[in-house]
């Protein structure tokens, strides 16, 4: 009922000729997948190039971030709709190394979402704990928050445009994922939520992304899952036989 959505996540690594190779191989090896949609996120400079690469292709392209507004005297910003001229068709928003580094705010990350989805692309909001908000027992009380102020004031319909990824902070590149149950007990809180906030339809639609040490030797495990409808990788999505393979977990 869900399509899967396998993603990418190349943080800050590749120059532009990398990138290339590193989209062709996997434009190479991909091009007949149909189950499972393929999303890349490339490093800005990269993202025209990787473009031209995925044209024709069944994969897709996404930025890392952007800035709530479309045009005007933001210096060093990049806007959503620049994003889209780019080639991208969505944009990972609120990744847990921008919400500590950067200090973004759940607020600034849901004007982001707006405006992402006014573009016309789709938002990935990614959500999770710190090992420490888990251990507290604040874990389900952090997820809330930042699904629920992430989220305002969108419409069910604009819910159709939003993935969801669920990445503990604990478990990225540490190399620590969740346990299957660990991921699938938060997955089904935030579909819940999702109920809560919109409707039955709406939970029942929405793709939830689990991320954080995803590999190929546990994707096929997580993919099991009633609620991990795919994953968002890291570290093993710069590789090209690991991503592959990830892409072609077997449930
Ligand atoms: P790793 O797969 O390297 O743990 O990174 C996960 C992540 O942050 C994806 O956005």
């Amino acid at each position: 009922m869900r399509k899967p959505v396998i993603a990418g996540n190349w943080k800050l690594n590749k120059t532009i000729n990398e990138a290339e190779g590193l989209a062709r191989q996997l434009v190479d090896k991909l091009h007949h997948v149909t189950r499972t949609e393929i999303i890349i996120a490339p490093v800005f400079t990269a993202l025209p190039a990787v473009a031209r690469i995925l044209a024709g292709s069944p994969l897709q392209l996404a930025a890392q971030n952007c800035y709530p507004q479309e045009t005007g005297a933001f210096t060093g910003e990049i806007s959503p709709l620049l994003l889209k001229d780019a080639g991208c068709k969505a944009i990972i928003l609120g990744h847990s190394e921008r919400r500590q580094l950067l200090a973004e705010s759940d607020e600034l990350i849901n004007r982001k979402v707006h405006t992402t989805l006014a573009s016309g692309l789709t938002a990935i909001l990614c959500l999770g704990e710190t090992l420490e908000e888990r251990n507290s027992g604040a874990m389900f009380e952090v997820l809330t928050r930042q699904l629920k102020v992430g989220l305002a004031k969108l419409t069910p319909a604009q819910m159709t445009q939003v993935i969801i990824a669920y990445e503990p902070v604990w478990a990225i590149g540490t190399g620590k994922t969740a346990s299957t149950d660990q991921a699938q007990e938060v997955h089904s809180f935030i579909r819940g939520l999702v109920m809560g906030l919109f409707n039955q339809a709406t939970a029942d639609n929405c793709r939830i992304l689990y991320g954080g040490s995803v590999k190929p030797d546990n994707i096929d495990a997580l993919m099991a899952e009633d609620d991990i409808d795919g994953a968002l990788v890291g570290g093993a999505s710069l590789k090209a036989n690991d991503f592959c393979r990830i892409v072609e977990y077997q449930a």
